[in-house]
């Protein structure tokens, strides 16, 4: 495989090129297709001048996309029913177009949620109302939303085709520091919110304030999987987290939480695991750690427990500068965590957060740290590194016994099947949960008055 620089020469020379290149897989997609595993990247459209170049690395590339940060709620929706659709839909249009699968990232997260996070104006960063909104109101705002959204893409063609392979249902409510999680309560170690004092960027979560406060029963969780489902009975629902891919406090968390929805008949499907990790020294503590036996067992007692893991962000970071050690190094890194997937039938997709080093969050995210992702370059060239060459060698050597060739874009059929009421972690009938989608046409009424 050599480099595939794309110059843009003129307006119909970059249409016939784009169109050519979409028609030429590398042999990393190929590869991933014949495994029948999905290997996917995370989205951001550069400005209309890099497009051509962009899409036909990703097309090429990949088998499935999902959106960096046009699918938060933030980014569709400033306040209660004020829906802004063009960079989603657009996402959209484009997996559509391309035959990617798309995952859908992420309805409930205490992060880039706009008015149900920061309060009930989008633009107020510290309310100082705890009880901006009543429990209710928070609920029936995610109602509202997951609704408003799954009914717009859950079906294209007439209901014929499904785009999204899978959605984020629920995104960090997992705490991993001391300090920010429940120990006393029903469910031990989620993030909490602390009345007045939510501090989003530390980590806490206006989403247990709506719980918390009133139940402890963090049953926020259990409505949104509840209600996702009844929006789209096929549907492929993940809980998705950082951090928690090893064996250790916060995976210890996640799969006893994920055990508690499923014994509960919560209609959750898949864990997502993140994998934000690094090579080296890390300036972050623990985060980012990883250990392949860790998580080959993290993954057999999730896919003991009937979810499909998808490894959902991985990128690898490195100190500054890169030189050639590291990159191997990294290489090394990317093969392993592609042959744990592989390894584990239950794990079924791999995406990357993202196509090219310089346009990583990594770069911001972790000063001093970069050089996470498969491609390098500026402009128009994308020149793959050795981790790229690395998952092409893994593919090619790694025998596929257990996913069928071509996997098909339909959501299989699920374990759940709504036999009886769907039950919080109490074993209470989640009453946010709507006998039928409740997905309403016009917008939600306006609260009168802000509190
Ligand atoms: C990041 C994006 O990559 C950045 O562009 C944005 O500024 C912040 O969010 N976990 C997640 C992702 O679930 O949504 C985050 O994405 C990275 C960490």
């Amino acid at each position: 495989m050599q480099s595939f620089p794309v110059r843009a020469r003129a307006a119909s020379c970059v249409m016939a090129m784009a169109a050519l290149a979409s028609a030429q897989p590398t042999p990393l997609k190929l590869l991933a297709q014949a495994h029948g595993i999905d290997i996917g990247v995370a989205v951001t459209f550069p400005a209309a001048s890099g497009r051509a170049a962009y899409d036909s690395v990703v097309t090429r590339n990949f088998t499935g996309i999902v959106a960096e940060n046009d699918h938060k709620w933030g980014s569709i929706s400033s306040n209660p029913g004020v829906y802004t659709w063009t960079n989603s839909d657009r996402m959209v249009d484009f997996a559509q177009q391309h035959n990617l699968k798309l995952r859908f990232h992420a309805f409930v997260w205490h992060q880039q949620s706009s008015y149900i996070a920061n309060g009930h104006q989008s633009g107020v960063a510290q309310p100082t109302d705890p009880n901006k909104y009543t429990r209710a109101e928070a609920f029936t705002h995610m109602r509202n939303h997951i609704g408003a959204v799954m009914q717009r893409y859950k079906t294209r063609n007439g209901g014929q085709m499904h785009v999204i392979s899978e959605w984020d249902v629920v995104n960090e409510a997992a705490a991993r520091d001391s300090g920010m999680f429940d120990t006393a309560n029903v469910y031990k170690g989620l993030r909490l919110s602390t009345g007045n004092a939510v501090h989003l960027d530390s980590g806490l979560s206006r989403w247990t304030g709506y719980t918390q406060g009133e139940t402890n029963d963090f049953d926020y969780i259990d409505s949104a999987f509840a209600i996702a489902h009844r929006n789209d009975t096929a549907a492929r629902l993940a809980y998705n987290d950082y951090d928690a891919e090893g064996m250790g406090k916060k995976s210890n968390d996640v799969y006893s939480l994920m055990a508690k929805l499923k014994s509960r008949n919560i209609p959750v499907h898949v864990l997502g695991m993140q994998s934000h990790w690094y090579i080296g020294p890390s300036n972050t503590g623990s985060s980012g750690a990883w250990d392949p036996q860790q998580i080959a067992e993290n993954m057999n007692r999730l896919a003991a427990l009937g979810l499909d893991i998808s490894i959902t962000e991985l990128d690898i970071r490195m100190q500054n500068p890169v030189d050639s050690a590291k990159l191997q190094q990294q290489r090394q890194a990317y093969e392993t965590a592609l042959g744990l997937c592989l390894a584990q039938p239950r794990c079924k997709s791999f995406y990357v957060w993202g196509v090219r080093d310089g346009q990583s969050w990594i770069n911001s995210r972790y000063p001093g740290y970069g050089s996470p992702l498969l491609f390098s370059g500026t402009g128009t060239t994308y020149t793959p590194k050795p981790a790229y060459y690395g998952l092409i060698s893994v593919l090619e050597t790694t025998a596929s016994v257990r996913r069928q060739p071509g996997a098909a874009r339909q959501a299989p059929s699920l374990n759940y099947r709504a036999t009886g009421p769907v039950r919080d972690l109490l074993g209470r009938r989640v009453h946010a949960a709507p006998d039928r989608p409740l997905f309403k046409a016009q917008k939600p009424a306006e609260r009168s008055q802000a509190k």
